[in-house]
């Protein structure tokens, strides 16, 4: 009776809808426990691409329950269109996605006061997806906040114009607000909140330990990654959620002793999406090479994503705050284009060679310290065809310096395209 985890351990997009998606079908339920619309999570269902933005990734197990947890902050306007398109695909999911009553509302102010955050910001910007997920947050934090619960009670209207007007008096600082148009952006949200309503809602702490205690299989789908978390990431170029294994506690209801397996996923190099740190960055041919290579554009905003090296010691790092107790790594495919790949792994700062990462990286440049390997120029990956001996000395040396098995990769995009390591 465990609830297992499975989270990305870099700076998002690691892959993470595909691999759930793959391993849904040994569970009952998946259980989305932080974040919200910020999160991309790509993955093929008969040979189609899908993002989910809010939905779990598991929708397309048609035996699987799909909960929202109250960590999750959801925009009722593009949740809506979100659902449209998994129904678009011929899947239904109206008996099988619960959300939780005590999940918060992104209101359109919301994302009109992370615009004006940023704006604020200048170029010390954090780069965020201006989906409001920062301002939903403050206000969860705050005890301001509207729940997906309140929309069924009948202050709700109240309760809104109360936030909303206060959300108005903030924003007569900025000249932003001109730029959106409130009334639209209110209109789209209405239908999506009226949307909502007449879903599943659901005490959603409940509801997961019932079905715990019921020997159901339960998997806890992270969004962004570990360096993405507002306790430990590259603070202040964060996301507002705490991304790692205690988030699935708080994001859920789940009790510390009910955690089970944590899957931790990395590339087999290092992205990065907005502002802030990135030892491993590469501003140059071979960080060009892994962005088309990868396709690194982002899935939620389209941006072209920061790439370099894989990061071991911030690797270590997010593997000792999640308790991983497997590694999953993708995109290894991706490395083919190499005659010689390198790892990070040291950071040299004041001096001296660390294995540990400062406090101040947001103001603290740190050089990396590379081991280089040969690379598997050109192997085409093929169900069948043995991994070659380069891969297999990089993966040993990286399962090694980590301390954890690697157990399964990823090499293609689809969900057939994985190699479980015996
Ligand atoms: P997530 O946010 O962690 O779910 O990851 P994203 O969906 O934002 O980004 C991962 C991208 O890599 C998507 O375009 C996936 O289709 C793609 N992808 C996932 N695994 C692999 C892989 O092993 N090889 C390649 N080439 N692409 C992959
Ligand atoms: P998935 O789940 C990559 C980044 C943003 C920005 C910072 C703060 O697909 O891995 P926010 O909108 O959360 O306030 O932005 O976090 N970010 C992500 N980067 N993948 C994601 O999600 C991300 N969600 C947020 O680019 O730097
Ligand atoms: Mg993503």
């Amino acid at each position: 009776m465990r609830v297992d985890v499975l989270l990305g351990l870099q700076w998002g997009d690691e892959g993470k809808g595909k691999i759930v998606d793959y391993l849904a079908h040994q569970y009952d339920i998946v259980a989305r426990f932080q974040g919200g619309p910020n999160a991309g999570h790509t993955l093929y269902y008969n040979g189609n691409k899908v993002v989910l933005h809010h939905i779990p990734s598991g929708v397309f197990q048609p035996h699987l329950l799909n909960l929202i947890g109250n960590g999750v902050v959801i925009d009722a306007a593009s949740f809506r269109q979100e659902y449209q398109k998994v129904v678009d695909t011929g899947v239904d999911i109206s008996q099988r996605l619960f959300i939780s009553r005590k999940a918060h509302l992104i209101l359109p102010t919301h994302k009109i006061l992370d615009a004006a955050s940023e704006a604020a910001k200048g170029s010390a910007k954090i780069g965020s997806t201006l989906r409001g997920i920062g301002p939903t947050y403050m206000d969860k934090i705050g005890r301001n906040g509207l729940r997906v619960g309140d929309l069924t009670l009948p202050t709700f209207e109240q309760a809104y114009a109360k936030l909303k007007e206060k959300h108005l008096g903030i924003l007569e600082r900025y000249d932003i607000a001109a730029h959106h148009d409130l009334p639209a952006m209110e209109a789209e949200w209405r239908e999506g909140i009226e949307f909502l309503r007449s879903l599943l809602l659901v005490d959603g702490e409940y509801w997961l330990n019932d079905h715990l205690r019921q020997g159901k299989r339960i998997l806890a789908e992270g969004a962004q990654g570990s360096m993405l978390d507002i306790d430990f990431g590259t603070y202040p170029y964060v996301t507002s959620s705490n991304t790692v294994t205690a988030g699935v506690c708080s994001g859920l209801g789940i009790a510390p002793q009910l955690i089970g397996e944590v899957y931790g996923i990395t590339k087999a190099y290092c992205t990065r999406v907005g502002s802030g740190p990135f030892p491993t960055e590469l501003n140059d041919e071979t960080g060009e090479q892994l962005r088309q290579a990868g396709g690194e554009f982002g899935a939620t905003t389209g941006r072209p994503r920061r790439c370099g090296w894989i990061d071991l010691p911030a690797l270590r790092y997010a593997i000792m705050l999640n308790g991983v107790t497997q590694l999953i790594m993708t995109k290894i495919d991706v490395l083919s284009v190499f005659e010689r790949i390198s790892a990070c792994t040291h950071y040299l700062y004041e001096g001296k060679l660390a294995q540990t990462l400062p406090f101040d990286l947001d103001r603290q440049p740190v050089s990396p310290h590379y081991e280089t390997f040969a690379g598997w120029a050109n192997h085409v990956f093929t169900p069948d065809a043995a991994l070659p001996q380069n891969l297999q000395i990089y993966l040993q040396a990286v399962a090694a310096y980590l301390g954890v098995p690697i157990t399964l990769l990823s090499v293609g995009p689809q969900r057939e395209q994985l190699v479980a390591m015996t």
